[in-house]
């Protein structure tokens, strides 16, 4: 009696699993930790509405969008399809969510690094807080079409190191302490295509210690 009654269950499992591993909630746009204005004059109000409200709003809508299609892919061939939608707007939303994170009011906590663990880290791995900002600014503004400009915590090296992705690729090579968007989109409007005045600008409104708190997790 129990082996059939165990039989009889054994497809119900199934199928709850199947629906356990396929209903995941839907992505949602993160609030902006800090007004829209906030970062003015480094970066405008109509860039930070527009960035968070239609580009942000749109990475996330196309990986729900992506996600309740691969789950309802019948082939291999029909997930394989989807992988780009999903890179591009999985990293997309990623990549947002931590850049919003990484920016603070100038009148606040942006632009100021202070003594301890994450200056230290920069001044022996690229000379002095200066040189380190140079190589950012250099780095980055090299990237050819649309990427993110990184600082990462190498964790073979146990070393910080700037790296760039190209489109929306997420920085997987590295724990990201620091995040830019290199995206027209995050600075065209006020900054036309003088790409360099974006990144001399956007040190004044990095949160540090916000990369200071990623830097110790990565570290320790
Ligand atoms: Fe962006």
């Amino acid at each position: 009696m129990f082996a059939i009654v165990k039989t009889a269950l054994r497809p119900a499992i199934a199928r709850h699993s199947v629906v356990a591993t396929t209903c995941r909630s839907k992505h949602t746009l993160p609030d902006l930790p800090y007004d829209y204005n906030a970062l003015e004059p480094y970066i405008s109000e109509e860039i930070m509405k527009l960035h968070h409200q239609k580009h942000h709003q749109t990475y996330v809508n196309g990986l729900n969008a992506a996600e309740e299609s691969y789950a309802s892919a019948k082939t291999t061939k029909e997930q394989i399809a989807l992988q780009s939608a999903l890179k591009f707007n999985g990293g997309g939303h990623i990549n947002h969510s931590l850049f919003w994170k990484n920016l603070a009011p100038a009148n606040g906590d942006g632009g100021k690094l202070s003594d301890g663990p994450l200056k230290k880290a920069i001044e022996r791995d690229f000379g002095s807080v200066e040189d380190f900002k140079n190589k950012f600014n250099t780095t980055t503004a090299a990237i050819q079409g649309s990427g993110w400009g990184w600082v990462g915590f190498n964790t073979t090296t146990k070393k910080l190191e700037i790296v760039t992705t190209a489109n929306q690729d997420p920085l997987i090579s590295h724990v990201p302490i620091i995040g830019v968007d290199i995206w027209e989109h995050a600075f065209y409007l006020q900054y036309k295509n003088v790409k360099p005045d974006y990144l001399n600008a956007i040190w004044n409104v990095i949160n540090f210690k916000e990369a200071e708190a990623r830097f110790l997790e990565a570290s320790s």
